[in-house]
C-alpha cells in the first residue's frame, strides 16, 4: 500500500524511447503529483535533457548499480529484458511497477488493467507489478467490455492495422526514410520490419508459432481473455503493419449473446468512459489514423449488423497507441493506486 503523500518520486525506464517521451507529456497534462523524476535509458542517451511540469530532468545510463532509493513509482517502457530485471527487483523493493511489455501480462499474480475495464483487479498487488495490455488489446476489451455487460459476448474475430509506431522509435525513422527514398527514386533498405514498409503492409507482427499465428494474435486473444475475465472465449487475430506512424485501427466482428440493433450498440459504447462514437456514413464520417492521433479517446465508427451470422456486430476502432495504447493507460494506472 502506497503511502498518501502529495508528490510522489516517478522513475521512467525508457524515458527517451517512442512511450517513454509520451509518458512525459501526460505526466505534465493531467498534473500528476510529481515530487521528482528520475529518467533512466542506455548509454546513447545518458546526459540528454528532458523537460515535464516546468522542470529539466537528466537523463541517467540505467545499469546494475542504479540506485532506486525513495523511487515510488517506476513506468516500465524499454525492452523485455529490462522489465524482466528491474521489474522483479523494484517491486520487491516496494515500488509501484507500471510495465508495457508483455513479460509479466500473463502472469496470475500481476494484474492487467485497462482502468475503465477492470480497475478493481488493482486491489490485488502481489508483487508490486501491473502490466498494461498489448496497444491493440487496449481498445479492444474498451469497445467490447459494454457489449459483453449488456448482452454477452460469444465470438470475436478482429484484424488489427497497426502503425509503426508500435514497434517504436526506430520504427517510425524507419518510415519516413523509406518514404524519402522512394519518393526521391533512391534505393532504400529495411532494418526494423523484414520488408519495406513504406507503400506496403506485412501481415506479420512479433513471431511465428508452429501453427502459423503471430506472437501479437496470440497476445490479442489471450490478455483479452484475462482482462474481461471470460477464459471461454473465442477471439482470433490477424494482425497487420500499416505504413501509418500513429493510432492503431481495428476491423472487430462480433457475435453477441443476445439480439442488438446498431442504435443500441452505439448507445451502449457512447456510454463507455474513454471512448467517442464517430458513426455518420451519410457524413462520411468515421474514424481515422490522422483524426485520432495524439488524442485519449478510443474512437468506434462503422457499427453496423452483420447478417452472415446470428446477432452479428461489425465495428471500426481506432486509438493512439502510444497514449491509450501505452502512456495514459499506465498513467491512469498510476493515478488509480494514489486516488487508494
Ligand atoms: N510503442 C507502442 O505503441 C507500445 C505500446 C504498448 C507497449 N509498448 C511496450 O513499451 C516498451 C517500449 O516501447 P517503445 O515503443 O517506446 O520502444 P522504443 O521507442 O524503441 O524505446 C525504447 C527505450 O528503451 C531504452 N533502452 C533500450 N535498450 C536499453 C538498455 N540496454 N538500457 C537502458 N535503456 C534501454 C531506449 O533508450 P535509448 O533511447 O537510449 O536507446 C528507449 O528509451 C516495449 O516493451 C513495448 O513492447 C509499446
Amino acid at each position: 500500500m502506497l503511502k498518501k503523500k502529495s508528490g510522489y518520486v516517478v522513475a521512467i525506464l525508457g524515458a527517451t524511447g517512442a512511450v517513454g517521451k509520451e509518458t512525459l507529456e501526460i505526466l505534465e497534462g493531467r498534473r500528476f503529483p510529481l515530487a521528482s523524476l528520475r529518467l533512466f535509458a542506455s548509454k546513447r542517451s545518458a546526459g540528454e535533457v528532458m523537460s515535464c511540469q516546468g522542470k529539466e530532468w537528466k537523463v541517467e545510463e540505467l545499469t546494475t548499480e542504479s540506485s532506486f532509493t525513495g523511487v515510488d513509482f517506476a513506468f516500465i517502457s524499454a525492452t523485455d529484458a529490462i522489465s524482466r530485471e528491474y521489474g522483479q527487483r523494484l517491486g520487491a523493493a516496494g515500488v509501484v511497477v507500471i510495465d508495457d511489455s508483455g513479460v509479466f501480462r500473463m502472469e496470475a499474480d500481476v494484474p492487467l488493467v485497462v482502468p475503465e475495464v477492470n480497475a478493481h483487479a488493482l486491489t490485488a498487488m502481489p508483487r508490486g507489478i501491473v502490466s498494461i495490455p498489448n496497444c491493440t488489446t487496449t481498445p479492444l476489451v474498451m469497445a467490447l467490455k459494454p457489449l459483453q455487460d449488456a448482452v454477452g459476448v460469444k465470438r470475436v474475430v478482429v484484424t488489427t492495422f497497426q502503425s509503426v509506431s508500435g514497434t517504436g522509435a526506430a520504427a517510425m525513422d524507419e518510415l519516413m526514410t523509406q518514404t524519402k527514398d522512394l519518393m526521391s527514386f533512391r534505393d532504400t533498405k529495411a532494418n526494423v520490419y523484414p520488408y519495406q514498409i513504406a507503400f506496403n503492409l506485412l501481415p506479420h507482427i512479433g513471431s511465428f508459432n508452429d501453427g502459423g499465428d503471430c506472437s501479437e494474435e496470440v497476445k490479442i486473444a489471450r490478455e483479452t481473455r484475462k482482462i474481461l475475465e471470460t477464459p471461454a472465449l473465442r477471439v482470433t487475430a490477424t494482425t497487420v503493419r500499416v505504413p501509418v506512424l500513429r493510432c492503431h485501427s481495428e476491423a472487430i466482428n462480433v457475435e453477441l449473446g443476445r439480439p442488438l440493433k446498431p442504435n443500441e450498440a452505439r448507445a451502449l459504447l457512447a456510454a463507455m468512459p474513454g471512448v467517442i462514437v464517430y458513426d455518420d456514413p451519410a457524413k462520411k464520417l468515421y474514424p481515422m489514423p490522422l483524426d485520432a492521433t495524439g488524442k485519449d479517446e478510443v474512437y468506434i465508427g462503422r457499427v453496423r449488423e452483420d447478417e452472415s451470422i446470428t446477432n452479428g456486430l461489425n465495428l471500426w476502432v481506432v486509438s493512439d497507441n502510444l497514449r491509450k495504447g501505452a502512456a495514459l493507460n499506465a498513467v491512469q494506472i498510476a493515478e488509480y493506486v494514489v486516488r487508494g
